[in-house]
């Protein structure tokens, strides 16, 4: 499939330069040198069966068939309202499996936790892992990292997939204390939330250190952290000081390319200190986009990322509901071991 995909656009660029007039041999060597990149999706805040779930899918499955890409990356509030209470939750099929359907998306989904996942049972989104019988939900634990090689065979992609619920514990609360204030949620379903927040504590001191030690020591050419919560954000949420704190000094200390996040429910790309920032937190509901000085892009509209990478660029595309890319951006590799 990436084969036919690359003899079209080799055959476009011969039909484009021989109108120009230029050797077809030159543009057989310009073609031969061309790597094809490896491709993933990213989605998040999307488990809702309502809004805009269904035409985001659609797109997703669209983009899908054109790129093929190998996997998704899933950022996040995986399941609205209150994530899943078990294996056999039936959110596992309404929201997940009769949405996601176009065969490009049968791929693997690495997954992690949001805020409403936190407030189901987060062991039945891990435990997932081994009985999906499509064998694509993938969450073998809170954190993991994963490392992938691009189709050169040579230049390696890490993840590092991390739970920012537990970082960031007041930030988590005081939206469950809001949700209480207005009604959404019962006073005793937030307090039974509290009870674990020295459990969550003592979790996020682990996780800290594994962070610390796994981008410290990793040796891939890219590096990519995944989390729910934005560090930055132009949105209604806005930005995590807990994450600015904690996490955003191992970003810029350890060199990561791109820290993927939901949360906020728009597309939103920022830069700050060399790490790129994206907001992809708009897989079924609509935020507000309030743009902050790190913004290069923002919008208030249900949509995804595709990401692709070679051997020394990083290119970012921004997509609606109509699968037209919003905002593209090329990032050259910096790492620098
Ligand atoms: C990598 O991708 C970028 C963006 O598409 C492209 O300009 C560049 O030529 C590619 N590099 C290689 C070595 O194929
Ligand atoms: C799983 O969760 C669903 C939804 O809350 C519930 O209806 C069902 O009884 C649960 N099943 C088991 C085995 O606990
Ligand atoms: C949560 O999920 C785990 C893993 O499937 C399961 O063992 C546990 O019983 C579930 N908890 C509740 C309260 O249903
Ligand atoms: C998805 O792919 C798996 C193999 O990885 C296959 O077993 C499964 O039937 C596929 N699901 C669908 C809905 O095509």
């Amino acid at each position: 499939m990436t084969g036919q995909r690359w003899i079209w656009s080799y055959m476009v660029v011969i039909a484009a330069t021989w109108a120009s007039g230029a050797s077809a041999r030159a543009v057989n060597a310009a073609a031969a040198q061309e790597e094809t990149p490896l491709h993933f999706l990213t989605l998040g805040d999307w488990g809702l069966n309502g809004d805009q779930q269904t035409e985001v899918a659609q797109a997703l499955g669209n983009v899908g068939g054109i790129f093929h890409p190998s996997f998704l990356v899933s950022v996040g509030d995986n399941f609205y309202d209150v994530g899943v209470a078990n294996v056999t939750d039936p959110l596992w099929k309404t929201a997940f499996d009769d949405i996601y359907t176009h065969p490009s998306l049968n791929i693997t989904w690495y997954s992690l936790l949001g805020n409403h996942d936190h407030e189901g049972n987060i062991s039945a989104q891990v435990a997932y892992t081994n009985v999906d019988r499509n064998r694509r939900w993938h969450m073998p634990s809170s954190w993991y990292t994963q490392v992938v090689v691009l189709p050169d065979g040579l230049t390696t992609l890490q993840f590092v997939f991390i739970d920012t619920v537990i970082m960031s514990p007041d930030f988590y609360f005081n939206e469950l204390e809001g949700m209480v204030a207005d009604g959404r949620r019962s006073r005793s379903a937030v307090d039974a939330q509290l009870a674990k927040r020295e459990t969550m504590r003592s979790d996020a001191d682990v996780q800290l250190d594994w962070i610390k030690t796994t981008l410290s020591s990793s040796k891939a050419d890219w590096l990519v952290v995944a989390g729910h919560y934005p560090v930055y954000s132009g949105g209604s949420n806005g930005n995590n000081p807990d994450l600015q704190d904690d996490l955003k000094p191992l970003l810029e200390k350890y060199q990561v390319d791109a820290y993927l996040c939901g949360h906020d429910h728009e597309l939103q790309v920022l830069h700050h200190n060399g790490v790129k920032y994206l907001v992809s937190g708009a897989g079924a509901k609509l935020g507000k986009y309030n743009p902050i000085k790190q913004n290069r892009f923002g919008a208030s509209t249900g949509g995804f990322m595709l990401q692709s990478f070679n051997s020394t660029t990083m290119t970012i595309n921004v997509y609606d509901t109509q699968s037209t890319v919003l905002y593209q951006e090329f990032v050259p590799r910096v790492r620098n071991l």
